[in-house]
């Protein structure tokens, strides 16, 4: 086992725990799945999770908590002010981060928008590697113009590179050359490029580029763990992930974290940096909406899960089987032809719906078809990301993407491998796969209430 931990060699991935609880799991039937996504209007967002049976919509804040998080949040202190669980919600970050000023907020993107807020005014420029939906839509909302300057491999699906989340450094030039930028983003790993990493060399780049010119840079950090475990296992393979974490926070003047991923918790987030002008905003603004600093609109049971489960995410044991759950769902689905984004990401396998799909045209989301399709047959619920999730993505090209994202330590290999079935299943009647087309089309974040119905 020893051995397999240094090498990141191993086949099945083990499960570096055992299971005290569990949770039965819903089996539906066809006919019973059918009557479901009509009256979601095919949104899966819209169906009830009674109807799932495997959900890998999302691996935020669907992680299984372990032991000694529950343990942590009975010691949970509910005072309003000055409690105890901040002080070691705090000083866990500090140690990871580096970072003096932590502030908590009810989860990542409360932290996007009272920072987007304190910082960008309308017209100004925000480049990040792929601006993920939320942060895209705070900026939008303000007036800002998202850019997404990631290189060009992160737009083909077949392409095999380490880390297909760099920065272009060429393109993040060309984007801040004589407009306004309060500050720059870079997304770690880069959950709409595929849970793709950045390399270290490229966030020492980006670093100097941007304080060259006096622009902070802030990590969108929910998956800092397993960006560093990559460059654990491609760039610095001496290093511990505990120790690259560090560096990456180094290199950034602060970070907004959704703690709903690699805080291994079900609810939570902060910003953390280190300007003491900038952090006092911060508190000022997110007692209008988040609450007092010492709590920031969580629970200080909450604030207890977060401190241990952040520094559970950087053993390597846990990353190994969470980054080889994902590497052995990718290989079972390789071994049916079906197309992915290679190489497989850190929380999840994407399918490229449009090679998979190549009847349906982007008007017709290929992404949502699949999706649709993919519950049909086994109850699987995955997240399209592509023209239904993004209807604007500036200049970049658009991938039509089915995310399959697997919650920490809640899955074994055999419900992998039943989605993996199912998902063979659809592959082979692809050519009878139709399109959607929109009923309902809300201006904002679109894809968590739109309706559809079938195209033809
Ligand atoms: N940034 C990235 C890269 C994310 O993936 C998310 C959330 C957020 C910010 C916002 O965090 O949900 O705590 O407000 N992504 C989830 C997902 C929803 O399914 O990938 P939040």
């Amino acid at each position: 086992m020893i051995r397999h931990l240094e090498t990141g060699l191993l086949d099945t991935p083990f499960e570096p725990y055992r299971i005290k609880m569990v949770e039965r799991i819903p089996v539906t039937r066809p006919k019973e799945r059918l009557q479901v996504l009509k009256e979601a209007r095919f949104n899966l967002f819209k169906v009830p999770s009674e109807f799932v049976t495997i959900d890998l919509l999302t691996d935020s804040g669907t992680a299984a908590m372990s032991d000694a998080q529950w343990s942590a949040m009975l010691r949970g202190d509910e005072a309003y002010a000055g409690s105890r669980s901040f002080k070691r919600f705090e000083s866990a970050i500090r140690t990871l981060t580096g970072f003096e000023h932590v502030m908590p907020t009810h989860q990542g993107r409360a932290a996007e928008h009272i920072l987007f807020g304190l910082l960008a005014k309308p017209g100004d420029v925000v480049p990040n590697n792929c601006h993920f939906d939320t942060t895209r839509a705070n900026l939008e909302s303000l007036g800002a113009i998202a850019v997404d300057c990631v290189g060009n491999c992160a737009y083909l699906p077949g392409r095999d590179c380490a880390f297909k989340g760099n920065v272009d450094l060429g393109r993040l030039e060309r984007a801040i050359e004589g407009v306004e930028v309060p500050f720059a983003l870079v997304t770690v790993t880069n959950n709409t490029g595929g849970g793709q990493p950045v390399s270290l060399r490229n966030l020492r780049s980006v670093s100097r580029l941007l304080k060259a010119r006096g622009i902070p840079l802030f990590l969108d950090a929910c998956r800092f763990a397993e960006n560093a475990w990559f460059i654990r296992q491609r760039e610095e393979p001496g290093q511990s992930v505990r120790d690259i974490a560090a560096e990456m926070f180094a290199l950034a003047d602060g970070c907004l974290m959704s703690a709903k991923k690699d805080g291994l918790a079900n609810i939570g987030g902060f910003f953390a940096c280190r300007d003491a002008g900038l952090a006092g905003r911060f508190k000022q603004k997110m007692v209008l909406t988040e609450g007092f600093p010492d709590y920031g609109g969580l629970a200080g049971r909450d604030l207890e899960a977060i401190a241990v489960g952040i520094h559970e995410a950087v053993e390597e044991s846990f990353l190994e089987h969470r980054i080889g759950q994902v590497r052995h769902l990718a290989g079972r689905l390789q071994e049916h032809g079906i197309p992915i984004v290679h190489p497989p990401g850190g929380h999840a396998v994407f399918i490229d719906a449009a090679a998979f799909l190549p009847q349906v045209p982007a008007s017709e989301f290929p992404g949502q078809a699949l999706a649709c399709a993919l519950y049909l047959d086994g109850g699987i619920r995955s997240c399209e990301i592509g023209s239904l999730m993004f209807p604007r993505q500036g200049e970049s090209p658009k991938l039509e993407l089915v995310r399959l994202a697997i919650p920490s330590r809640v899955y074994t290999v055999s419900h992998l491998d039943y989605v993996a079935e199912c998902a063979a299943r659809v592959f082979h009647r692809r050519e009878d796969l139709r399109g959607f087309r929109l009923t309902n089309d809300p201006p904002c974040l679109r894809h968590f209430t739109a309706e559809l119905a079938a195209a033809h």
